[in-house]
């Protein structure tokens, strides 16, 4: 008989947060279509909404913001540890490191919103620090006149970011926020529901985070744009690929047997840009050839771009580099994690699910 793996179809918790339901396509935040929130709304309204359960008003907002700019910076002991963690250090280990140190403090059980906006706030200015140094560069302090999502792409580069990429990031990071019950998220839970602090529990979310079965960078879909380069080469690249039977990274998906709602809404972005960079322009040709193509070639599969094509066309165009793939897809999750470990403390029981013994019984 089989082994039982994976809690497949197991219902862990009932959750306000978000529905995501593959047959139709839909991923609904707190009652609202994440894809219009990602076109309509800035990270910090979307951040709000998903802890407090409405969207903010314009004075709720402008607090919410406030809060989250005065706790972008990083405590100086924060800093040692990052100095001296040895370079090879890949960031993701970095980062769960980081997050555990900030356990005691304000980050005691119950969690609070304001643990949530400290980490939040928080994430980013290590990624930015970490990534740096790293590479040999000057540390940029945060500028608190800037958004949560400029002032990230400032932190790395030390340049004001142009619009058009911080739109089109900021909209990535708000489809990135949460997506039911995943795997990082389930582990935050587990977590916290031994009454252990936020910190631990998002440090856990950030160690299931990384392993590539869940957000592993996608790096694949890099490499086709690259290999495709031009829109003249789009059609003969694709067809030859799918000739010799190779898979198009960034389409199809296992769960949403219709299109990708986040795709969808990352493909309006993209193509709204487009014009603005090159990168956007060769991205929105792609998927259009590529979805023409694969009708053509695997009829009746309904095969369409999924996040991760969008996902990686947006961070090419904003020329973020592939390392910090993973690391961008957590400070967009962190906002999820925090909401669910709010709602996981308002009816807090421990998880202790059973196991079947199936080894031998003492002779
Ligand atoms: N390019 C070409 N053909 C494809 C593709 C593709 N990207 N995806 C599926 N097919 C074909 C496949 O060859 C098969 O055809 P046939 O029946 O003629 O052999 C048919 O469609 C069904 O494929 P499947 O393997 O049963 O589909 P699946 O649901 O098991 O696979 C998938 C889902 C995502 C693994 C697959 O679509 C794929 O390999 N895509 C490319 C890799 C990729 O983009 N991965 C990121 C997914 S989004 C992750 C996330 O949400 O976090």
């Amino acid at each position: 008989m089989a082994k039982v793996t994976g809690l497949d179809g197991i219902v862990a918790a009932d959750t306000d947060i978000s529905l995501v339901d593959g047959t139709q396509g839909h991923l609904v935040y707190r009652g609202f279509w994440a894809k219009d929130l990602a076109v309509q709304y800035e990270y910090e309204e979307v951040a709000y909404l998903l802890c407090n359960g409405v969207l903010p008003d314009q004075a709720q907002n402008q607090q919410f913001t406030k809060n989250l700019t005065e706790s972008r910076q990083l405590p100086e002991a924060l800093k040692r540890l990052l100095d001296i963690i040895p370079r090879e250090m890949p960031i993701m280990g970095v980062l769960q490191t980081a997050i555990a140190m900030l356990s005691g403090g304000i980050f005691i059980w119950p969690p609070t919103k304001e643990q949530a906006i400290r980490i939040t706030a928080i994430l980013p200015t290590i990624i930015a620090y970490r990534y740096r140094m790293q590479n040999g560069l000057s540390v940029i302090e945060p500028k608190p006149e800037l958004g949560h999502t400029a002032n990230f792409l400032y932190m790395l580069t030390g340049e004001l970011p142009k619009p058009a990429h911080v739109k089109a990031l900021g909209a990535y990071l708000i489809l990135g926020m949460e997506h039911g019950m995943n795997a990082s998220t389930f582990a935050s839970r587990v977590v916290l529901s031994t009454q252990s602090d936020m910190a631990s529990a998002i440090s856990a979310a950030i160690g299931a985070m990384k392993g590539p079965l869940h957000g592993g960078a996608p790096t694949e879909v890099i490499a086709m744009l690259d290999a495709i380069g031009s829109k003249e080469h789009a059609e003969p690249w694709i067809r030859e690929s799918l000739e010799r039977g190779d898979r198009l990274m960034g389409f199809g998906h296992r769960i949403y047997k219709t299109k990708d709602p986040r795709a969808e809404a990352l493909r309006e972005v993209t193509e709204a840009l487009s014009g603005n960079d090159p990168w956007f322009d060769l991205a929105v040709h792609v998927e259009k050839t590529a979805v023409r193509l694969l009708a053509e070639y695997k009829p009746g599969r309904h095969l369409y771009a999924n996040v991760e094509f969008f996902a990686a066309s947006i961070m090419r165009a904003i020329a973020l580099p592939t390392e910090l793939f993973t690391p961008t897809f957590t400070a967009a999750r962190v906002v999820g994690w925090s909401a669910h470990l709010l709602e996981q403390a308002e009816v807090n029981r421990i998880f202790r699910p059973q196991s079947v013994y199936t080894g031998p019984m003492p002779g």
